[in-house]
């Protein structure tokens, strides 16, 4: 895949101290190559909705027309897999609500689905009904010790094509255990290898930070979705996570590309909502996702509930939201 490139492009001079110290030195503004998935450098060339009115075509949150994609046509074979890592190193930017609820879309357009749960805190399985504290073994068992076999640890969600592996405070230990290991960047891919042919989507949960373990997870994945809070500070830390992704593309994993970044979060009643959404897609062009999930109490009361947003309030704003990331990441 060709090396997508964008012209640095010049922001207000407003100054913005959630961009101005990045890690690394980087702003994420700066970058003039951001690899992404072909889909994604297609959606300039995308159909706008049909004008509604005499203002002309309808602008979404993105500030760009919005498009509709038709529901994706259904599948009779199933895999191999796409690998995708969900991953921010900001902690409560929504990854493991995305997981879930982007998994349970993605298999309500039957496809099979995989969620790995690939933090300690176990908020996957927990958000899944599982309670990981009473698990036996968990992924890291599977990643730890070659006698434990993928398939007795996965387990089967009260979501239809939607399986899970789970994972609780054990795989904290994994992070340091791993150091030693050869090949210790490959696990989690050879883990999942004999799996991902019963798969269409495999959705690794990551936790937030960029070590061992997330770099496991960019190892074996396809494919990255970023989520983003649409929050003031939330561009900090991306250039950091953009150069982690790209170190891995280069030393690890050639084939990994960003999948897409997801603005969470979103106040459509605020201004400061709407002025960072326009600082995320300057910054980052076409690599955003049209989809943008708006803040909403719906999401925390899933988390009670146990399930994902798609079963728990079916017709909700949240559920559809998903439910169009779903066929962008299919279109993708
Ligand atoms: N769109 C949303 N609107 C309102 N609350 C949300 C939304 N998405 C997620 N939340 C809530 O915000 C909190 C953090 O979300 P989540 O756990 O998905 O983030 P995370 O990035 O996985 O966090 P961590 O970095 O700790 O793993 C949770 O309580 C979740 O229910
Ligand atoms: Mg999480």
């Amino acid at each position: 895949m060709s090396t997508f490139s964008q012209p640095a492009r010049r922001l207000p001079d407003r100054p913005d101290p959630a961009t101005e110290s990045e890690p690394g030195g980087a702003d994420p503004r700066d970058r003039t190559t951001v690899r992404i998935a072909k889909g994604a450098r297609d959606a300039k060339s995308g159909k706008a909705a049909k004008d509604t009115g005499d203002d002309g075509p309808k602008l979404g949150p993105t500030g760009r027309p919005v498009r509709h994609l038709p529901e994706p046509p259904p599948i009779d074979r199933h895999g191999p897999a796409q690998i995708v890592a969900m991953c921010n190193q900001k902690g409560g930017v929504g990854k493991t609500t995305s997981t879930i609820n982007l998994g349970a879309a993605l298999a309500e357009y039957g496809r099979r689905v995989l969620l790995v749960d690939f933090d300690p805190q176990g908020a996957l399985s927990v958000g899944l009904g599982i309670q990981p504290h009473e698990l036996d073994q968990t992924v890291y068992n599977v990643i730890m010790e070659r006698s434990v076999d993928v398939e007795d640890v996965i387990r089967e969600t009260r979501v239809e094509r939607v399986d899970l592996l789970p994972s609780n405070i054990d795989l904290s230990a994994a992070e340091v255990q791993l150091v030693a290991e050869v090949g210790r960047e490959h696990t989690l891919l050879r883990v999942l290898r004999p799996v991902i042919d019963r798969y269409d989507y495999v959705l690794v949960d990551c936790q937030p930070s960029l070590g061992l373990l997330t770099v496991n997870a960019l190892t074996a994945a396809d494919g990255v979705v970023i989520p983003l809070e649409c929050e003031f500070f939330s561009l900090r830390g991306v250039a950091l996570l953009i150069d982690t992704i790209e170190k891995v593309r280069e030393r690890l994993n050639p084939k990994l590309d960003i999948t897409g970044i997801l603005a969470t979060m979103f106040d459509p009643r605020t201004l400061h909502s709407k002025e960072v959404i326009a600082r995320v897609v300057e910054a980052f062009g076409d690599t955003v996702f049209d989809t943008v999930i708006n803040r909403t109490v719906r999401f925390p009361e899933t988390t009670v509930a146990g399930e994902p947003i798609t079963r728990w309030a079916p017709r909700s704003a949240g559920a559809t939201a998903y439910r169009a990331l779903a066929r962008e990441v299919i279109a993708r």
